[in-house]
């Protein structure tokens, strides 16, 4: 496999990083300086980076600098910043028609793009989509799905978990820093512990525990922890992604399947972050054999444009009626057309194996840090959803505050995000058309600031 750039990636985004002022230069500050006065503080901009341009695995800043990106915009740039076949696709599409007025009205693509889903979808097997604006209106829209086909009312949601930010779905985070000052949340979510085995609840070690865990939820929360045996559905990331890209042992989904089946509830798989080829697989539930009773996409499926898809089995989702559920934007002629080029693009370019083989020779790579360095404490993913987990000392386990690795990082040309319950996990997500080259490089700046760091310590 050609493990280069593709061909369509400019000339500027091949050689990275170039940096011609130290971060921010006068550019940036003067952006940063206007947005602090009118845009809201709310969000979490650890570093003071701004964008004007991005092609391939590569972004630059108002001041011409060139950086490396690790994040894909969160996992949305799967098939790479810029990538032609997405942006000519958005043009064609704003030329045509902008809003399709998918509430009221009929339109090609939108039928197109969930055909190709339903193709897609894990084993064939899910065959409607609901079509809205954000991953947090896809989680939105399979509570309400699931409440309506089951009738009932209760969700289980894992520790460590993120499904976004408003309404439910927020209730459904467990993290307080998301929570703090936004309550009441709706009643009847309740906490399972997901299996971090870096840092098991139980202190246990997998695979003496037997999955705790999941006898846990099983035989503690679902028989005395407070659900009324109302369950409507079971919300699972395959590999918790905000919560530090945690990987759950092979038992895990397949008990969740059961678990559902047995109690007569949906199972709802979480793929926002994990999909479409970011673990090496199309779905990483795949991986597993296992066939949900609804998948969550957004991200990636929108090609860079807001998008949030609820995609069910046939037999659940037809028991909505006209009128059940809805959006003035969902399905939307700019957001279809950049999520259909982009997936399309995915498929046909085999972006799975890429990510596969690149994302085993980056595990070799950064567990070889992990065996040089006493601060890297964990490494663990599949595909190019790694994450590296920061501790003071790897007898402890004692998280390590990273943002001073992160900035390192950045000043070297480098633009890395984090993730976890304590923040210190390094996430390692590029575009996935990232050169092994490129990948390299990305490494070898990550190893120096955890070297300049930990001999600071
Ligand atoms: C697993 C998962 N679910 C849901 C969401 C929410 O998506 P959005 O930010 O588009 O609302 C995210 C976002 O990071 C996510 O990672």
């Amino acid at each position: 496999m050609d493990l280069g750039l593709p061909e369509w990636v400019a000339d500027w985004a091949r050689k990275v990083p170039n940096l011609k002022v130290a971060p921010p230069g006068p550019k940036s500050k003067e952006i940063i300086e206007k947005d602090r006065k009118y845009v809201s503080h709310a969000y979490d901009r650890l570093f003071q980076f701004t964008m004007t341009r991005g092609s391939g695995a590569a972004i630059m800043d108002a001041d011409g600098n060139v950086f490396l990106d690790f994040s894909a915009g969160i996992s949305v740039l799967n098939a790479g910043w810029g990538n032609p076949v997405v942006v000519k696709a958005i043009k064609d599409q704003a030329d045509r028609l902008v809003h399709s007025l998918a509430n009221d009205a009929y339109y090609d693509l939108e039928a197109d793009y969930a055909e190709l889903l339903a193709k897609i979808s894990p084993g064939g097997q899910l065959g409607s989509t609901f079509f809205g604006n954000s991953g947090a209106e896809a989680v939105e829209a399979a509570i309400k799905l699931s409440r309506y086909y089951t009738k009932g009312s209760e969700h289980i949601a894992f520790m460590g978990a993120y499904h976004g930010r408003v309404g439910n779905a927020l209730a459904m985070a467990s993290r307080i820093k998301y929570k703090y000052g936004h309550g009441p949340y709706a009643p009847g979510i309740y906490f399972a512990p997901y299996p971090y085995c870096y840092r098991c609840w139980f202190n246990q070690e997998y695979p003496s525990c037997n999955m705790l865990c999941i006898d846990y939820l099983e035989k503690g929360i679902l028989e005395f922890g407070g659900p009324s045996n109302d369950l409507a559905s079971i919300f699972v990331e395959p590999i918790q992604g905000e919560g530090g890209y945690i990987v759950p042992p092979k038992e895990f989904l397949p008990r969740m399947r059961k678990l559902c089946d047995d109690r007569k509830c949906l199972l709802v798989m979480d793929e926002i972050q994990s999909g479409l080829a970011r673990t090496g697989e199309v779905w990483e539930c795949n991986s597993a054999g296992i066939i949900p009773d609804i998948l969550l996409t957004g991200k990636a499926s929108g090609g860079g444009i807001p998008i949030g898809m609820c995609i069910a089995k046939h037999s659940i989702a037809d028991v909505w009626r006209p009128g059940s559920h809805s959006s003035t934007f969902g399905g939307n002629g700019m957001s279809v057309a950049a999520g259909y080029a982009q997936v399309k693009y995915i498929l046909e370019h085999d972006l799975m194996t890429r990510s596969k083989v690149l994302g085993q020779h980056a595990m070799k790579r950064l567990n070889e840090l992990r065996a040089k360095y006493e601060i890297i404490g964990d490494v663990r993913g599949k595909g190019l959803m790694i994450g590296v987990e920061i501790v003071k000392s790897k007898k402890t386990k004692e998280p390590l505050y990273v943002p001073q690795i992160q900035g390192l990082a950045w000043r070297k040309g480098l633009m890395m995000i984090t993730a976890g319950m304590f923040g210190n996990v390094f996430r390692i997500a590029p575009p996935i058309v990232i050169s092994q080259e490129q990948l390299d490089i990305g490494i070898d700046i990550f190893e120096q600031a955890i070297k300049e760091t930990q001999a600071k310590m």
